[in-house]
């Protein structure tokens, strides 16, 4: 763990609006800044920078952090790594234990180890007659292959002993790259097999996929998880992709390396590729960050389609508002590299702007397996549709699948809705907004983010403990407090709540404060105005409470602490 009086200081000497400059050119707006976002597609500059609060926020996106939430966002790094980069921006030295991140061999030993690894490969591929020939048999050039950094794996058990001056070195087998047999003898997990390398967004090597160069089990055989590498969270060729995603708005996901390498070849730059894992939902998120689209391009065989479905699955809680995710299919046994080679470019381009939407993935899919002649089979789409509607965190999309299921099954929306225990989303509305006048609780926040010395002055017991806002009131004071002198400023105080229940609720806090700040004058009379407000409001819930109770039992049901209380409440109210 990295101390935490570490990260304070490290925010206070970081200055947010030069970090982000040198990425994004920052133009003056009031009192903050603001660009075009860079973690989503608009023309609008809808990202802000506040210099007095250091975070950013989009208006647009939603992204929102500190510093050290923007190095890991843009640049792709972990929460460790963000930190050391900062410091060494500033000249400060991460202490010692934070470089230690899981037990064995620090982590840029690993990268250290892999990025020499990779390079090896790459000088074997120079030298392998028969690897070129068969990159070139299948339509790779040189050019992409360099792109993509691909290598060869000599045949041998041990070739990479002459890369590394310890083969026995632990870290070797801990990156995957040597394997010990069950008589303790050490070999080369890769050999005589293309490589593939899988990069991060950072630039850094965490794995390997290798293609045996003819027939041969396994085709691929791929790292395993180490940690540098978690397979449901990477992609293949993302990096490679950054420029072609940015320009088109929108992302292919394939399933193999070699079509990501084809597309690549034909002009298709915004192809990325999962891991031979079903697609998760980090993937869709990672990809909906950057772009407004995702299609998956899966082949055109049942394994494809099965595929396509998990995805479907894995991805509908990731799903945003105003995001289109869908398929298109290849036409039986083919893949993307078999059919753009076949084809051409501009086939393969049509065949992905004609992808289905999911909507319609979705009802096909559940359909084919229902007998939609009879009312039971109908009956049944319902009823199958239920728990992936119930995962759907967009009215919007919701709605428009309600609308489809009720037109396929011959029920009205309304009773698909009644089926799906779904609120109707029409009527859900204006409940929302008949609800008592905007709480105390959010003015209360943006007061202690604005000038986190008021959390000592605030009485937490006045807090009620049904609103999820006056939770967040109450976990703001207390993290405020326990963090001590000097009293944290926003940015440390984000950097302690990350990954906490509360996130949500001071994010859209924060991103109020921004544009709405309190003037400095205001903030403390606009505080006392709530804390008073806040004690009545304990009084009156205390007061309804023994009314109740009274209305139940008479006075004489009341404790002598109570009946005293009631009494004082009366001749208060008078
Ligand atoms: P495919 O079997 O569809 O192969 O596997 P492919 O991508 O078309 O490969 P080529 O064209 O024959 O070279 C799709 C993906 O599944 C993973 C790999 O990521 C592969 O790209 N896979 C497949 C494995 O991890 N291991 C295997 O043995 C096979
Ligand atoms: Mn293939």
């Amino acid at each position: 763990m990295i101390p935490e009086s570490f990260i304070q200081e490290l925010l206070h000497r970081v200055d947010i609006v030069d970090l982000i400059d040198a990425h994004v050119p920052l133009r003056k707006a009031g009192a903050n800044y603001a660009a075009c976002c860079p973690f989503h597609n608009e023309k609008t500059p809808s990202f802000t920078v506040s210099p007095t609060k250091q975070f950013y926020h989009c208006f647009g996106c939603g992204a929102h952090g500190t510093a050290i939430g923007f190095l890991m966002e843009y640049s792709g790094l972990g929460f460790v790594d963000a930190i050391k980069d900062l410091a060494a921006r500033v000249g400060m030295q991460v202490p010692d234990d934070g470089a230690r991140a899981h037990d064995g061999p620090r982590l840029p030993a690993l990268n250290e180890l892999m990025a020499r690894a990779s390079r090896y490969y790459y000088e074997q591929l120079k030298r392998s007659e028969k690897a070129i020939a068969y990159l070139k048999q299948r339509g790779v050039s040189g050019e992409i292959a360099q792109r993509f950094g691909i290598g060869y794996a000599p045949d041998g058990w041990q070739n990479l002993a002459a890369v590394f001056e310890d083969y026995s070195a632990s870290g070797l087998q801990q990156a995957g790259l040597v394997i010990r047999n069950d008589q303790g003898r050490l070999y080369d997990r890769f050999r005589d097999r293309v490589m593939f390398p899988i990069v991060n967004p950072k630039g850094d090597v965490i794995a390997f996929g290798g293609r045996v160069l003819g027939a041969g089990e396994p085709k691929y055989l791929n790292s395993p998880e180490t940690p540098l590498f978690e397979k449901g969270r990477e992609l293949f060729g993302l990096p490679q992709a950054r420029q072609a995603l940015r320009e088109k708005n929108a992302a292919i996901v394939v399933e193999g390396y070699m079509d990501v390498v084809a597309l690549a070849q034909h002009g298709v730059g915004n192809a990325v590729a999962t891991l031979g894992t079903a697609t998760t939902g980090v993937h869709v998120q990672k990809l909906l960050r950057q772009v407004d689209r995702v299609v998956f391009c899966f082949d055109g065989d049942a394994a494809g389609r099965k595929a396509a479905w998990r995805a479907l699955e894995n991805c509908l809680e990731a799903l945003p508002e105003q995001k289109s995710v869908t398929f298109a299919f290849l036409p039986e046994l083919e893949d993307p590299d078999s059919y753009v080679r076949a084809h051409g470019t501009a086939a393969f381009e049509r065949l992905v702007a004609q992808a289905m939407p999911l909507s319609e993935f979705l009802l096909k899919e559940l359909a084919s397996r229902c007998d939609m002649t009879s009312a039971e089979g109908r009956a049944r789409l319902v009823a199958e549709a239920k728990p992936l509607l119930a995962r759907l965190q967009t009215p919007l999309l919701r709605l428009q699948l309600v609308k489809r299921l009720a037109e396929a099954s011959g029920f009205s929306q309304p009773e698909v809705e009644k089926l799906c225990d779904l609120k109707p989303v029409a009527r859900a509305a204006p409940a929302r907004a008949s609800r008592p006048a905007p709480s105390l609780f959010r003015p209360l926040l943006r007061l202690l983010l604005q000038k986190p010395e008021l959390a000592v002055r605030l009485p937490l017991e006045a807090l009620p403990d049904d609103s999820g806002e006056a939770r967040a009131v109450m976990n703001l004071c207390k993290v405020i407090l326990s963090m001590g002198d000097p009293v944290p400023g926003y940015a440390s105080l984000l950097e302690r709540l990350r990954g906490g229940e509360d996130e949500t609720v001071l994010r859209e806090a924060a991103a109020e404060l921004m544009q709405q700040p309190f003037a400095e004058g205001d903030v403390d009379d606009e505080f006392d105005g709530a804390v008073v407000r806040l004690v009545e409001g304990q009084k009156k819930r205390a007061f309804a409470r023994l009314q109740e109770k009274v209305g139940r039992l008479g006075v004489a049901g009341l404790s002598s602490e109570e009946k005293q209380e009631y009494l004082q409440a009366l001749g208060m109210r008078k």
